[in-house]
Parts: structure tokens; sequence; C-alpha cells
């Protein structure tokens, strides 16, 4: 994600975009910058939020314009830096662009134009593609929306752009293919952002650009094509919509937001790595340590919180697949522990903020005792991950939200590509098990999309019934034994109620003490294989009046005629149903949050990211 503001029109251009980008920073705020036109391209760009470009342009005598570009970066491809900051610039310093999203093809791309004589500046993915329509544009002799169109033909991955030129002052193109973009309607002038919270105080006409779209956009024009240069008639919009509700996509709460944004937060953490159709997996990061984890003698998982469960369930999928012995390790407890590290351990740290004081403390220790040390994490140029020799970072964007959900299933699927990738490696899987598996993974997001519609309103009702409990069990068995740890710590953290999460063969040797009436025991009980215990565990809780809530697969009729409450969700392959399984476990944890009038998205006492020990 980013922030992405445009505006051509009568008004001083600067004002209307820095504020519409401060509006924009909870999309991203690694880097910001703007790009304005008056008698020249002119470029100023900062690491850091919004009001570090402000304290750069301060000093700046003339930021007259009335057509300019802004950006607030959310890193995918290069750290956050001066450098890398959007908007990025053609060979020949006269184009300009800003861009949202992922350009897969970029490094071919790059190669292909330094071949042809392009220098970089930077290690961005957008900077290649304004090199990029610098060449056709040259190659061509043809305007800039025809270079710009014909670019976009031969990119393959995510893109919200705004491009512009010294060439013509008074001209903005933009084009968009899964990142959002829409376009106000003003009177003789027009705005373009990457939702409508910068364009709302001005006016509430607004275009959504739909996916191959391109609009040339000059003072008294707008003309929207395909990007197979057919003409469409755009549909203008009146917003009736507060400021608020806009940064929120809708939703009443960031949490709710980054819970539905899943399906694309899990498609984005694989975009450009795997491709079942062709048997591909890729981790970037990873290939020049592909040896060194695939003859590892141990695996560390070192984490906190929500990364940890992630870590736990790892511990499942790398040992089924990989044959690898995994350790997973509270950082709390690792960083005092004096941990025996050997040459042949490999230690993957997780963590979405990249941040957390715990977790950096153990790979301090980690890397001084030897170990190879890599990363999973959420933010590009975060602490830890330029802490470790390589990763993968998840790309669910930014986590707004105290409590963590989007970014815990964007790890699991980073995390089981991992697995995959080391035991194709190793040869510990058949070839045709190793495609099942990519099969698996491309479907999940239309399954979170399915598993989202469906559980959302049953559990409303369960969270009604249950808002005012006391305590809560979750169990599970298996990989989605630590779905039951996320789903209690889910709810610890929002609604204060206490809820624990235990194996559920465990409450033989003690917890079952605690089942009465009053109890309620939520299960994960899947089709899996350990669908059949997991039944016995059951009647244990019902013969002792626990009232049992059971997340169960899809036409289960069993479960159903013993449990108070089932939720049904699709089936998926075993290790991939954390994934979904979590689902219903992070919306009953938010609907009893509000029921209960807590503060969702800043529960008490806590931090969303926890930089202290
Ligand atoms: C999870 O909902 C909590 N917010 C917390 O446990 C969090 O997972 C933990 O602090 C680790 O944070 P990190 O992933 O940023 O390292
Ligand atoms: N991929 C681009 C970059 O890393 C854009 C990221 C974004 O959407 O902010 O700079």
């Amino acid at each position: 994600m980013c922030g992405i503001v445009a505006y051509i029109g009568h008004r001083e251009a600067y004002p209307v975009i820095i504020k519409g980008l401060k509006r924009l920073e909870y999309r991203g705020y690694d880097s910001a910058g703007v790009a304005l036109l008056n008698g020249g391209l002119k470029v100023y760009k900062k690491k850091g939020k919004v009001e570090e470009l402000e304290k750069l342009l301060a000093d700046v005598q003339d930021l007259h314009s009335h057509i300019g570009i802004g950006h607030t970066r959310w890193a995918t491809h290069g750290e956050p830096s001066d450098n890398n900051a959007h908007p990025h610039v053609s060979g020949d310093g006269k184009m300009a662009i800003i861009h949202n999203g992922i350009i897969e093809n970029y490094a071919a791309l790059r190669q292909e134009l330094k071949n042809k004589g392009h220098v970089f500046q930077s290690d961005t993915d957008t900077e290649v593609l304004i090199h990029f329509i610098e060449e056709i544009k040259k190659q061509e002799n043809c305007s800039l929306e025809e270079a710009v169109r014909l670019a976009l033909n031969k990119v393959i991955g995510a893109f919200a752009i705004v491009v512009l030129s010294q060439e013509d002052e008074r001209k903005l193109i933009v084009a968009r293919r899964s990142s959002p973009m829409v376009i106000g309607v003003g009177d003789g002038e027009y705005f373009v952002a990457s939702d409508a919270a910068p364009i709302i105080e001005y006016t509430n006409k607004v275009i959504f650009l739909n996916d191959d779209e391109y609009a040339v956009i000059t003072d008294h024009s707008l003309d929207i094509r395909t990007l197979q240069d057919v003409p469409t008639t755009p549909y203008i919009e009146q917003l009736d919509i507060e400021l608020e509700a806009i940064e929120k996509g809708g939703y009443p709460h960031f949490m709710l937001k980054e819970i539905f944004e899943q399906p694309r937060s899990i498609y984005d953490s694989m975009r450009g790595r795997l491709d079942a159709s062709t048997g591909r997996l890729t981790l970037g990061g990873l290939i020049e340590y592909q040896n060194r984890l695939a003859n590892a003698d141990r695996i560390i998982m070192v984490a906190c919180g929500t990364s940890w469960h992630a870590g736990l369930v790892a511990e499942y999928i790398f040992e089924e697949l990989a044959r690898i012995p995994v350790e997973v390790e509270y950082a709390s407890e690792f960083r005092y522990r004096n941990p025996i590290i050997r040459e042949n351990d490999i230690v993957i740290a997780i963590s979405q903020s990249g941040e957390t004081a715990d977790t950096i403390a153990a790979v301090q220790i980690a890397k001084a005792k030897g170990a190879l040390i890599l990363g999973v994490c959420n933010v590009v140029g975060s602490t830890i991950a330029r802490m470790t020799h390589a990763g993968a970072y998840t790309h669910a964007g930014p986590e707004i939200g105290v409590a963590s959900t989007k970014a815990f299933t964007a790890q699991l699927t980073v995390l089981t590509m991992m697995a995959l990738f080391t035991a194709h490696k190793k040869g510990t899987i058949s070839e045709a098990r190793f495609r099942q598996l990519l099969v698996g993974l491309e479907t999940l997001p239309q399954k979170v999309e399915e598993t989202l519609e469906r559980v959302h309103e049953p559990i409303k009702k369960i969270a009604a019934l249950f808002k005012d409990a006391r305590n809560f069990l979750y169990l599970g068995r298996g990989c989605n034994f630590p779905v039951a740890l996320e789903g209690a710590l889910k709810l610890k953290e929002i609604s204060y109620i206490h809820a624990e999460g235990y194996p559920a063969a465990e409450m033989k040797h003690g917890p079952i003490a605690l089942i009465d009436n009053q109890m309620p025991v939520v299960f994960i009980a899947l089709q899996d294989s350990s669908y059949e215990k997991i039944i016995s565990n059951i009647q244990e809780v019902k013969a002792r009046n626990g009232r049992v809530i059971a997340i169960v697969n899809e036409g289960d009729e069993v479960v159903k005629n013993m449990a108070e409450f089932v939720i049904e969700i699709p089936k998926t392959e075993e290790i991939l149903s954390p994934i979904l399984s979590v689902l219903p476990l992070q919306l009953l944890a938010y609907h009893i949050a509000v029921l209960r009038g807590c503060d969702v998205d800043q529960p008490r006492n806590l931090a969303k990211s926890v930089t202290v020990e």
C-alpha cells in the first residue's frame, strides 16, 4: 500500500498534495515526495513521514505550480531511503512517476534497460517503470500517454501510477491494475488519489478507475481508455462518506478492515513468487542460502505474541515437508537463556513490525553465536529485517490495528512457501505433492474470501451470546493447536476476557476441571488427521456441560450434532488450514470486543510494536 495524490487545475498544487498525503499516511509512511511542474520538473523527496518532507520544503522558495504529484511510501522493493522515495525520474530527467503496487517482472526489465545504457538511482521496481516508459517513448517516438499504455501492457504485477512530464506541463497520465485509484472531478480541476480521503474536501464527484484502464487528464478534459486503447464512459459517483470512514475503507475499525483485507494480503505475499500452473516457487531473498536451508540441522524460530504462534504453525509445516527439526522460542526467553546454537542451525526471526525489542535481542544473540539469520517481516528496512542475512517479506501492507490479523496469515503464507521451497530443494516431497501444495496456496485467497463472507453473520450471533462470558477455552490439535492459542490471544487482547488456548488432548491433564455450563469452549475440529481424536475431546467437554463452539469443515454433520454452535469453513490442505481456521476466531474476538465497548484498534495497556523489554 502507499498513498498517491495528484492535482491539476487552478489551485496551488503543493498545498493540495501535501495535505492529501497526510490524509493517506495510514497507508504507509516510509518516505514521502512531490514533483511539481513550473518551467521544468522539480522533485523533492525525503525518508520518513510527510512532516520530514515539509521540513525539507520549508526552505524552498518557489513551490508555485498548478500541477503536481505526491507519494507516501510503503516500501516493497528497496528499503526506506531518500533515494528509494517516490517520485522517481526518467533517465533524461523530464518525466516523473509515483506508484502503488509491485512490478513483478521489474528485474528482467531493469536488466534489459541497463543493457541499453539506463542508469538507476534507486533499488525500486518503480524507477524501472519510468525508465521503461522513457525507452518506449523514444523507440516509438510516441506521446507520453501512448508510451505509458504500451509499457503497462508489458508489465506483470500491480500498479496505480501517475506520470507527468515537463514536455507537457498541463497533462497527468493515470493508470491502475489491482491497486486502487480515484479521480475527483472538480470545476476546471481534477484530483487523483489512492482513496477519496484527499479529495472529499474539494469535491464529492469521483470516478473509481477500473483495472487496466488509463486516464489522460488536462485542465479541461478527462479521457479514460482501456490499456487496449478502447475508450470508456466514466461513471461519476457522488460520495456521501465521512473522511474518517474513508481511511478505514468504510469499516468501523482498522482491525475489521484488515481482517477483510486478508484475501489481498495473502495474494500479495505470494505475488511474483508462486505460479502453480508452471510449478514455479521462487523466494528471491533465499536463493543465495537455499543450500544452507536444505542442509540445516535445526531451525530455531524466535518471535513474540502472534508471530510466535505463526512460528508454532510453521514448526509443523517445516517438519512435515522438509524433515528438519524445528524449535520455536519465545524471543523474550531465548535472549536470557544463553542458548546453544550450532554451526548448521538456522534462526528465523518472525516479526510484523520488525522492531520488537525482545526479538531484536534474540537475533543479536543468535547472530553473535554464528547462526544464519533469516527474517519474515512486514516492514521493509525495519531493524530486524536489516539485521538478518536474508529473508522473505510478507506483503500485508501497513497493519494499523494493534491486534495482528492480516500479518499473521501473511506470515503463515510466507513460512509455508519457505518450507515448501526447502522441501523441494531437499527432495523430501514428491513433485506431485509439491505441485498439489502450490495449487493449495494459490487457491487460498479465494477460500479466505469465501470463509469471511460465510462465517461473519453466524459469528456475530455467537458473539452476542457470549460477550459477557468471564472465561473462554480454545482447543485444537496438530497445526491448529497454535491457532487455538492465537484465537485466545485475540480475544484476551481486545475484549479483556480471560481466555486460554490448549492442545485438546491436554484437557484431561488438568484443565478439564474448569469445564461447566459457564465455560464456552471453542474447538477447531476440522476433518484432518486428528479429527476422530478431537471428536472424543468434544464429547469429554459436553459430558461436563461445557458449551461447545466448533470450527468445522463445511458439510460436517457429525460435529453439528454434538456442538451447540458450528462455524463451517471450506476444506483445504491440512497444513494450510490454519490460515482459514483463524478467520472466524479473529471475527469472534472483534465482535465480542465491539459489543463490550472496548477500543478495538487501540486496546488498553497495549502498543502496536513492543519496542521495550
Ligand atoms: C498480536 O495481536 C499482538 N499485537 C502482539 O502479540 C504481537 O504479535 C507481538 O508484539 C509481536 O509483534 P511483532 O510481530 O511486530 O514482532
Ligand atoms: N513497489 C514500490 C516501492 O517499493 C511501491 C510500494 C508502495 O506501494 O508504496 O517503492
